[in-house]
């Protein structure tokens, strides 16, 4: 049995948040494997659109492609429920909601001046603060329901091999900063996009997105599951797919690992 109460975080939070749909309902937990597999299993009686959980140790957070996502103490881990009405095809658009309001968190409570990577990765000083795994269940044309799952080094310690490519917000910032109040304004800023998806906004959407992100023009290389490509970028869609300018022509890249050269 999962003990998840109302704690002093979940009050903090709860004080903080002016949303229609994003976490009215906000689950406390002190351990769990993950916090997408506990939503994928919880049960039906806590299912509603926008419940977070949020845990303070993941015991087996994982990240994209399977890969292991260390989640220790100090750490923000969570995961939204979503029911968007939205063709699976433009799955990309939640993550990219998720990057948004992760940008405009650390924005609001930092001086600091992160930059959103594709396709989701949130940089700071070039090195990843925050990854986002989406997870959608669809059936043919309609998506069932989605679990953005986001992660993101706060005050945690992170492990010798990532320091060459990641970072924590208290390493950049030089203190220690709230998961309250970061938890809550991301909430806050997720809920007021989420509501332009809703409203079929999508361009507004992806010319936020650019706004905080520096790809275009860039050069770079990118990894799908089965190519690799050189170029340089010449456009994010509304679809947030990635457009390349190759030797070769150009490319359109759904999904895959961005290198900047
Ligand atoms: C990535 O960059 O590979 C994505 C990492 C996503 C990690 C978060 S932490 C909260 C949620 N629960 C998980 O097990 N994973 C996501």
């Amino acid at each position: 049995m999962i003990k998840c109460h109302q704690t002093s975080f979940t009050n903090k939070v709860y004080s903080g948040l002016d949303t229609n749909i994003i976490g009215k309902k906000l689950l406390h937990l002190k351990t769990i494997d993950s916090t997408n597999l506990f939503i994928k299993n919880m049960d039906k009686k806590l299912i509603q659109e926008g419940i977070v959980v949020v845990a303070d140790v993941q015991s087996k957070g994982r990240g994209r492609k399977d890969r292991t996502w260390t989640s220790p103490k100090g750490g923000l881990w969570f995961s939204i429920l979503l029911f968007p009405k939205i063709h699976p095809k433009q799955g990309m658009l939640i993550t990219m909601i998720g990057s948004i309001a992760v940008t405009q968190g650390i924005i609001e409570l930092t001086d600091l001046n992160p930059e959103i990577k594709w396709p989701n990765d949130v940089l700071l000083n070039k090195q990843k603060v925050c990854g986002i795994l989406t997870e959608i269940e669809a059936h043919k044309d309609k998506i069932n329901y989605s679990i953005v799952g986001i992660g993101i080094n706060v005050n945690n310690i992170l492990e010798k091999e990532l320091h060459k490519s990641a970072t924590t917000l208290k390493e950049v910032f030089g203190s220690k900063v709230s998961r309250e109040e970061l938890l809550t304004s991301i909430l806050n800023n997720f809920d007021k996009n989420y509501k332009k998806l809703n409203s079929k906004n999508y361009d507004y959407i992806r010319k936020l997105w650019l706004s905080y992100s520096n790809i275009i023009g860039k050069k770079i290389k990118v990894e799908d599951e089965k190519n690799t490509y050189y170029g340089i970028v010449s456009d994010i869609d509304e679809y947030g797919h990635l457009f390349l300018k190759t030797n070769s022509g150009q490319v359109k890249i759904i999904s895959g690992d961005v290198t900047y050269l």
